[in-house]
């Protein structure tokens, strides 16, 4: 049993009990953030914020706690859940309660919920073998931007991936790459890593932008340019990034080996410089 934040208590998860007409369970009408724990710490817990912030702005809804009120109720929902290793903290936000109509009501009072959740580290097989993907149409909506509740698309196209033997989809539209189900893309051609940029069609990845900075810090170039389905069938290593997964090589792309069909020597590299970043902030946690 896990202790769980729900509006202003923390509760043993089966206790914290959410009225059936939030809107959250009737429309999806929410938005939700995970941020890993790394050493009992928030890890870039402002960029998380931030992007919640604008998450919420776009459903047309305000942020209910102030930077520090997250920092207190991250605090404290780690100490009544402590962990061995890393965990991550899921935080939704929905509307609130209301008679079920489509019209965004005036008055409602948003539901606000956090747990937290292990992080489990990939398995050995994950980091000796890689993972394996297809490429799938992107069947979703236009505001993937917005990390919104409503992920019946993604857990669709989940589910299309394993069927065709696959952990995973990358996702195409109209040809060109936009991102993993649950993950941000990355991919080495020509001596050159990229990713797709930002727009709406993909969700701004904070692992992904601190793989582009960690690049950047040890003078590899990156760029964030337009990723086709040719730019992927040729590409010698390709990564998919997340606060959950970190970065996970792929070595099978739709039943081919990518490069030599095991995890690249750049993606090792990359993976020890995250894990060193990490470490270096543990320093300036306090224990
Ligand atoms: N998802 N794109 C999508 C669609 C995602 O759902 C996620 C993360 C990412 C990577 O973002 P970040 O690096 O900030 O974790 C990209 C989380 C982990 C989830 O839904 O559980």
């Amino acid at each position: 049993m896990s202790t769980v934040y729900l509006n202003g208590k923390y509760l043993p998860d089966d206790q914290a009990l959410v009225n059936v007409l939030d809107r959250g369970f009737v429309f999806g009408d929410g938005v939700y953030e995970v941020i890993p724990v790394y050493f009992g710490q928030p890890f870039r817990l402002p960029q998380h914020l931030d992007r919640l912030n604008n998450s919420l702005t776009a459903i047309r809804m305000r942020d209910p706690l102030s930077a520090a009120q997250w920092a207190e109720l991250l605090a404290n929902l780690i100490r009544f859940n402590p962990a061995a290793g890393d965990q991550s903290v899921y935080v939704q936000i929905t509307r609130g309660p209301a008679k079920r109509d489509h019209a965004i009501p005036k008055e409602t009072k948003p539901t606000l919920f956090a747990m937290c959740n292990p992080i489990t580290p990939p398995d050995p097989a994950t980091l000796t073998l890689g993972v394996s993907v297809v490429t799938l149409e992107d069947i979703r909506w236009k505001y993937c931007h917005i990390k919104a509740i409503t992920l019946l698309p993604n857990v669709l196209l989940r589910a299309d991936a394993g069927e065709r033997g696959a952990v995973d989809a990358i996702l195409l539209r109209d040809g060109v790459v936009t991102e993993g189900t649950a993950s941000n893309v990355f991919v080495w051609n020509d001596g050159r890593l990229s990713t797709p940029p930002k727009s709406s069609y993909l969700l701004p990845g904070i692992t992904r932008d601190l793989v582009l900075e960690i690049a950047q810090q040890h003078g590899v170039s990156a760029c964030e340019q337009d990723v086709t389905e040719s730019d992927l069938s040729a590409a010698d290593e390709i990564w998919l990034t997340s606060s959950t997964k970190e970065i996970l090589p792929v070595t099978q792309l739709n039943g081919r080996p990518v490069g030599a069909g095991v995890p690249g020597d750049r993606w090792r590299t990359m993976l020890a410089w995250y894990q060193d970043y990490k470490r270096g902030l543990r320093g300036s946690c306090p224990s």
